[in-house]
């Protein structure tokens, strides 16, 4: 039997009663709206995990890049998959078209006409449908049209180009009042068309407070509250006791009084702040912040701790993004009552293309 201290440092472990709980959580809290939960695998990336998704009660699962999904397919996880990125050029359009024809549906955004015209050139090569939703832009800056009208407008062309199967649209996170006024006024406006739009996908985890706000959603996308990190328990939606990914690390020099460092550095945490200040909380010293990383050290702030970890002390790190921390790792160690019950291979790691 594996106990968590005999684990080598640095290590990702997952709580497994919180990895549980979180997933019940979750499901409960969006089909109390009466929508699908369709979770992101890009804070896991292991098929495990949107296995157990899926045996809560998800519609299907959120894939963001190719790679990503070409895993969780060959791992027969499901048979219902949205992909939220624009796949541009024959040879990622190809793969998609050969990943469509393995499962039941594979949906795929958009936010312009090239995309389209792409997605609508490789379904021909194919002799494929492929579902579609357009990607919305509702306040958070990144891809999507910028407004309901040039939502209307590519779903035009969607509805003209073949082997596009219109279905609805996406947006992400879902914030208020933008995405309330973009979404109430999008979908009057495809109604006054006579455009049906069978889905509306919201996503983001700190949404998950807000899911009664936005009335007009079919489906919800939240991928983080599966492990939770600081920047979930900033948001609100989540206590440090619902932190279930961490990450142990070995005290490996007390520099000074208030300062201690840690071997895992911005190669184990990333550098992501993800919106909060510092790089990760030390789940066992409140106070205590990650306020500086190196490649291979973490600078820990013990000036607001009166209780400080000696060296050679093995401490639980709460990162701020536990997204990316998956992403730098080769594994995870499922805990339990302090044994490690499991060790599940990220999967998808490192799958971005
Ligand atoms: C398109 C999309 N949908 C859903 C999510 C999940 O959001 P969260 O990690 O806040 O749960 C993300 C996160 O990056 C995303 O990019």
């Amino acid at each position: 039997m594996l106990r968590v201290e005999d684990l080598d440092t640095p290590a990702v472990i997952v709580f497994l009663d919180r990895l549980e709980a979180n997933i019940a959580r979750v499901q409960s809290l969006i089909a109390r709206q009466g929508i699908g939960n369709r979770p992101h695998i890009k804070t896991h990336k292991i098929p495990a995990i949107a296995q157990m998704q899926m045996q809560a009660g998800a519609v299907g699962l959120t894939c963001q890049k190719l790679g990503e999904l070409e895993v969780f397919v060959d791992a027969g996880v499901c048979d219902d998959y949205l992909l939220t990125y624009n796949i541009i050029g024959p040879h990622k359009t190809d793969r998609l078209m050969r990943l469509a024809g393995r499962v039941k549906r594979l949906a795929v955004v958009a936010d312009n006409d090239v995309v389209l015209r792409g997605l609508s050139e490789a379904g021909l090569r194919h002799s494929r449908d492929i579902p579609l939703l357009i990607e919305c832009d509702t306040g958070f800056g990144r891809n999507g049209v910028q407004s309901p009208e040039a939502a209307l407008d590519l779903a035009r062309l969607a509805l003209k180009l073949p082997r596009i199967a219109f279905e609805g649209l996406m947006m992400f996170p879902n914030t208020a009042p933008h995405t309330h006024e973009f979404f109430t006024r999008a979908v009057k406006l495809f109604r006054e068309a006579g455009i049906k739009l069978p889905v509306v996908s919201g996503g983001g985890t700190p949404a998950l407070n807000s899911l009664a706000e936005f009335p007009m959603m079919t489906e919800h996308r939240a991928g983080t509250y599966v492990y939770n990190d600081v920047m979930m328990v900033h948001s609100g939606v989540a206590s440090w006791q619902d932190c279930a990914l961490q990450v142990r690390a070995t005290v490996v020099s007390r520099p000074s009084p208030a300062r201690a460092v840690l071997d895992c550095g911005s190669k184990v945490l990333t550098s992501d702040q993800y919106y909060v200040q510092h790089y990760g909380r030390l789940a066992d010293y409140p106070g205590a912040v990650i306020s500086a990383l190196s490649e291979e050290h973490a600078i820990v702030d013990l000036t607001a701790v009166s209780k400080r970890p000696k060296i050679g002390e093995v401490v639980n790190v709460i990162p701020n993004h536990c997204c990316s921390v998956s992403n730098m790792n080769d594994e995870v160690h499922g805990v339990r009552n302090g044994v490690v019950e499991l060790t599940w291979p990220v999967a998808a790691r490192g799958k971005v293309r």
